[in-house]
């Protein structure tokens, strides 16, 4: 064992520079803790940054908190904690005034109040939106503060692993991705923020670092994963690449077509129509194009027509979506209907966590000093399906709300001192020696392409018990050939090939989660849509799913209550 490892003291340690890890960060902070935030990219890199449309709250006059919780409950097909969800909208309009005071500049009506816009699945135009940059605004702003108030970052670190010993988490090991030089970060408190994993599919709207690192790590020490087989399809990603087109182009009046120039959502939601939930809408689309009535070169995608909005409207509120389309489709949105389709867009499950933000052990029972918050973590405030804008609201307020519940046992006591040896790095450094040992046959590249590939056919918009045990069994295949990949790159400086080989070995683990719970969860609830099982079964399923990994790799599952409510569970039309 390399006894030279250093050994850094925080009391708390934050995985991952989002909206999330940056809000709990400078709570800490400026409350007199000393805190580090270890990061893969740059900050400013952070995934939150590309999401585009809006943060929901209900700040105008003619909204209220218990309609944008109805809402999302709604939303959610009954599958959300009550609690949780009513936390963040009673906390939304406050939290929109925190980020404000801060310098976020929202845009603004001609009175000077906040612009809302419409979004799916929501009863009022309830978006405070920054053009469609608002995550980019969100980001900016809160990394700006939390720098300026003097957190420590640690930028282009890679967290390989958590010291879990005792029920207790005592921080982590990373390395520093420019030399591979390995450090242990010992900590009171640890809190993941670092993000979702969408990256498992081949069309996605996630940035390439989005591999859900955290959740293996997680899984592969024994703690449980929860509803990871609700997978979120936003209906507008741009065809072929699945880069993002906002919500806000349906906000702002988008209209769908099909290859007959049909409007295709009378068929299957007549009231809400473009602002359906995306679960439903994406599912409408996919149907449209494997019914023959799909347009583009593969005939895999359909029309978005935002023409009648004109150019003025368009550059003022989407000016970056029609940036996207022109870069990458070569169409201009202000004079012709771009291409879209559904791509891979956010995970409503990830690391089980109460109110608080307190990693969940098991059904009953809580890791000390282990905190999630953001899309890694599933409080659960989207249950089923998530609506959008709620994402930016939940990782902005669970993000600070985590810190506040951190600082809190910090100075109750509640957290015992972190007790580490160097004996602790073993796993991540015997993980990456291994790697770059290898002198297999496998590329990275190949098997991760198979991955994608087929998750998106076989655990995606639509699944079934056949497509999901054919998937199964391909990832014990992919499984078994990681174990004889080579890399190329041997060397110690920026080696992005054995980091794309530990990422890979993530998407992996968590992919047989998400399988496992859509076979388990036979039933259709938000974006979790079996074929062969087409309804909602609360009798057997209003229930969250806890899974379990064991050392071989075999997964269990456990049911856990929903937090139900003020909302009873209703037939869910739009
Ligand atoms: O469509 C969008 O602008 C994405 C927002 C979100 O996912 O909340």
């Amino acid at each position: 064992m390399n006894e030279n490892i250093p050994i850094h003291e925080y009391d708390v340690v934050i995985v991952g520079s989002g909206i999330a890890g940056c809000s709990a960060a400078r709570e800490l902070h400026r409350n007199g803790k000393k805190v580090a935030v270890i990061t893969k990219l740059h900050p400013l890199r952070s995934h939150s940054g590309a999401a585009q449309g809006g943060i929901n709250a209900a700040l105008s006059k003619d909204d209220e908190i218990d309609l944008h919780m109805f809402d999302t409950i709604k939303g959610s097909d009954y599958l959300g904690d009550q609690d949780a969800i009513e936390l963040m909208c009673t906390k939304a309009p406050e939290t929109i005034r925190w980020i404000e005071r801060m310098g976020a500049a929202f845009t603004r009506n001609n009175d000077g109040t906040i612009a809302q816009r419409p979004f799916g699945g929501q009863s009022k135009p309830r978006a405070c939106y920054a053009k469609d940059r608002t995550g980019l605004t969100l980001l900016q702003t809160i990394f700006e503060q939390a720098h300026r108030d003097g957190v420590t970052f640690f930028d282009e670190w890679y967290v390989s692993d958590i010291i879990y010993k005792e029920g207790k988490v005592h921080g982590v090991v990373a390395y520093n991705i420019r030399d591979l030089e390995f450090a242990i970060f010992k900590s009171k408190a640890t809190m993941f923020a670092t993000g979702g994993y969408g990256r498992a599919f081949k069309v996605n709207s996630n940035a390439h670092a989005n591999t859900g690192d955290a959740l293996s790590i997680v899984a592969r020490h024994g703690l449980p994963l929860e509803d990871m087989e609700f997978v979120q399809f936003h209906p507008t990603g741009l065809a072929g690449s699945g880069i993002l087109i906002s919500e806000a182009a349906r906000g702002e009046g988008g209209k769908l077509f099909n290859s007959e120039g049909e409007r295709f959502m009378e068929r299957y939601a007549p009231n809400k129509m473009e602002l359906a939930p995306r679960d439903v809408v994406s599912r409408s689309i996919q149907k449209e194009v494997l019914e023959g009535r799909g347009v583009g070169p593969n005939k895999d995608a359909v029309f978005i027509d935002l023409t009648h909005l004109g150019e003025k409207v368009i550059m003022e509120k989407l000016p970056e979506l029609r940036d996207l389309a022109l870069t990458f489709l070569g169409l201009d949105m202000i004079k012709e209907p771009i291409l879209i389709s559904p791509t891979a867009h956010y995970s409503m499950g990830g690391i089980p966590v109460n109110i608080d933000g307190k990693v969940r052990k098991s059904c009953s029972d809580f890791v000390e000093g282990f905190y999630a918050a953001g899309e890694c973590s599933c409080v659960s405030v989207h249950g089923a399906n998530r609506l959008g804008a709620n994402s930016l609201l939940e990782a902005l307020f669970f993000g600070r709300h985590t810190g506040e519940s951190i600082l809190r046992d910090l100075n109750d006591k509640k957290l015992s001192n972190p007790n580490v040896v160097f004996e602790d790095a073993k796993r991540a450094l015997e993980e990456v020696e291994k790697i770059l040992k290898s002198n297999g046959s496998e590329k990275i590249a190949k098997i991760r392409e198979e991955l994608q590939e087929s998750m998106t056919n076989d655990a995606g918009v639509f699944r079934t018990k056949e497509s999901l045990l054919r998937q199964q069994e391909k990832l014990n295949e992919l499984k078994a050939r990681f174990e004889n990949i080579r890399i190329d790159d041997k060397s110690k400086v920026f080696n992005t090939d054995l980091q794309e080989a530990i990422e890979l070995g993530h998407m992996l683990d968590y992919s047989f989660f998400i399988v496992e719970g859509a076979l388990i969860r036979e039933e259709s609830r938000g974006a979790h849509y079996r074929e062969d099982f087409p309804n909602r079964d609360d009798d057997k399923f209003l229930k969250h799913t806890i899974a379990f990994m064991d050392e071989n790799g075999k997964i269990s599952t456990q049911f856990l209550d929903v937090a139900l409510g003020k909302f009873e569970p209703q037939p869910r039309t739009y």
